[in-house]
């Protein structure tokens, strides 16, 4: 995807969240767009941070551990740093969590919401060094919309 591509589907985030007041219909609705834009992943999904933990919460893409603690995998690791992980080969990532073992490259963006970690953002890709720079920036882009809007809601999810 170009930057361009990137514009184009943050207005379509925005136009899909700005007036849907339910915040979990918005989280799937967010997966679902997102996972038929980005090409070329087999994952896409949210964990949530619940008491402590990340509970998976909406996705697209075949069935997936529930529960991850932080500080594990490329998904708690950017839980706990705060920090997108983006990894190239993730048979190269020590702790790495198996959940379709298609998958070869995978970038993790934190969910912040008024300075608080709400969850994370994961995708995978069944391709090696799936994900650019570019990449890294159009997605923290679409998750920093889609924070800003979900502020705004009851709840998180
Ligand atoms: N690979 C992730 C686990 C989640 S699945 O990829 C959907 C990790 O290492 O945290």
């Amino acid at each position: 995807m170009t930057q361009d591509d990137y514009v184009l589907v943050n207005n379509q985030v925005h136009a899909m969240i700005a007036d849907e007041p339910d915040a979990l219909a918005c989280a799937a609705n967010f997966v679902a767009l997102l996972f038929s834009t980005i090409d070329d992943i087999n994952w896409l999904g949210i964990y949530v941070l619940r008491d402590g933990e990340l509970v998976l919460g909406p996705f697209q893409g075949q069935p997936a551990c529930t529960h991850i603690l932080l500080g594990n995998g490329v998904c708690g690791t950017a839980a706990m740093t705060r920090e997108t992980q983006r990894i190239a080969d993730v048979h190269a990532f020590p702790g790495h969590i198996v959940c379709d073992v298609a998958s070869r490259s995978e970038i993790v963006v934190p969910l912040i919401v008024a300075d608080e970690l709400v969850g994370v953002l994961d995708i995978d890709s069944q391709l090696i060094d799936r994900f650019s720079a570019l990449d890294q920036q159009g997605i923290e882009t679409l998750c920093d919309t889609y924070c800003e809007l979900q502020a705004e809601k009851k709840n998180f999810i």
